[in-house]
């Protein structure tokens, strides 16, 4: 089937099939809340933040997973919504810790609760302790979890299975004490966790956070995007400097870089080494009393090629092996290759990503 017509809120939209009413609101601008909606994930319809009347449905119905048919009526907004809105936060929020004004305290990420709660009249609900399991005993070194802020969404479960297809944690218990467990709520380490730290993004809360520099203002740091140089993929990271040093890496929002949200372990977390006081910062060159003198680039790539050519001249070509990196640009792989062909004369040119 082509494309065809729905309406939301009264305005014409083209649909295709498989869109959701979600995707095509907010093409058109129109603000629908999620919480546990993630584009790079398959829409669970758990959180029940984006209800919105559908034509001939008599229950309001989730934006996120409605799909789009022919002739299709949409309402956004309308008292009935206004007011499922304002009993599901407060909801909620009678379960989760809130600052003196009420409202759910932010995170470095922002908190999705405190900003969709924002100027809207909260009912005064009784608070509900909610006997919710957390594992305080989980000693990696990365990754945070508070159950009191969990509202158990399931983004972090569904990344963890959809995205990392890692599977190491899961929505365990059951009513009240459901929570966000691991086999025999083991620490991370002692699951398949890779710690590519990926259910903390797309966590809406906070109750999954990162260890590494949590007692900084992370607010007042500043953002810088660059590539992260671990490896030649060339995954986007904004880079947060506070007072000169990086104290966090973060991926930009999914959909606008290559990498589309997602991180590994060490372009995430492995950034000590920027401020390690061991970095080389000018080039060695081994001396006749065995030891390592710094010196020029110039007079560095004289002696390798000299050496090198020594080599050659003294074995034949097929004595010298070229070995780059995956860490290296797909333009610097090539002209390694080139150096050993064109230069020395040999194929035997190899890189560790290759293996
Ligand atoms: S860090 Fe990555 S692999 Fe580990 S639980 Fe979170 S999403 Fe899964
Ligand atoms: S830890 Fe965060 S992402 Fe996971 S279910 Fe709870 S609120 Fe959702
Ligand atoms: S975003 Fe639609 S139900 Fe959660």
């Amino acid at each position: 089937m082509t494309s065809f017509t729905i309406e939301i809120d009264g305005r014409p939209v083209q649909a295709r099939p498989g869109d959701t009413v979600l995707e095509l609101a907010r093409g058109q601008g129109i603000d629908i809340p999620t919480l546990c909606h993630d584009p790079r994930l398959e829409p669970a319809g758990c959180c029940r933040s984006c209800l919105v009347e559908i034509e001939g449905q008599r229950r309001l119905q989730p934006a996120c997973t409605w799909k789009a048919t022919p002739g299709l009526k949409v309402s956004t907004r309308s008292e009935r919504i206004e007011r499922h809105r304002r009993v599901l936060m407060s909801l909620y929020l009678a379960d989760h810790p809130v600052d003196a004004d009420g409202r759910p305290p932010e995170s470095p990420d922002g908190n999705a609760l405190r900003h969709l709660t924002e100027g809207m009249p909260l009912l005064d609900l009784d608070r509900i302790d909610s006997p919710r399991a957390g594992r305080p005993d989980d000693d990696n070194p990365y990754i945070r979890f508070d159950p009191a802020r969990c509202i158990l969404c399931a983004r972090c479960t569904r990344y963890c299975d959809e995205v990392e297809a890692v599977n190491a944690i899961a929505l365990t218990e059951r009513g009240g004490a459901t929570t966000i467990g691991t086999i025999g709520m083991t620490g991370l380490l002692h699951t398949s966790c890779e710690l590519c730290g990926g259910c903390i993004d797309t966590c809406p809360t906070g109750a999954l956070s990162e260890k590494k520099n949590a007692d900084l203002d992370l607010a007042a740091a500043e953002v810088t995007r660059t590539t992260c140089n671990f490896c030649g993929v060339g995954c986007q990271v904004d880079l947060h400097v506070l007072d000169g040093r990086v104290v966090r890496v973060t991926s930009p929002p999914p959909g606008t870089t290559v990498n589309d949200g997602n991180l590994c372990v060490k372009g995430r977390f492995a950034f000590d080494f920027i401020h390690s006081e061991d970095r080389l910062t000018e080039p060695l060159v081994r001396g006749e009393d065995g030891r390592l003198h710094p010196t020029t680039w110039q007079d560095a790539i004289e002696k390798t090629a000299a050496g090198l050519l020594g080599v050659k001249r003294r074995h034949g070509p097929g004595s010298l092996g070229f070995i780059s990196s995956s860490r290296c640009t797909g333009e610097e792989n090539y002209l390694v290759q080139k150096l050993a062909r064109a230069a020395f004369g040999t194929n035997d040119c190899h890189q560790c990503a290759a293996t």
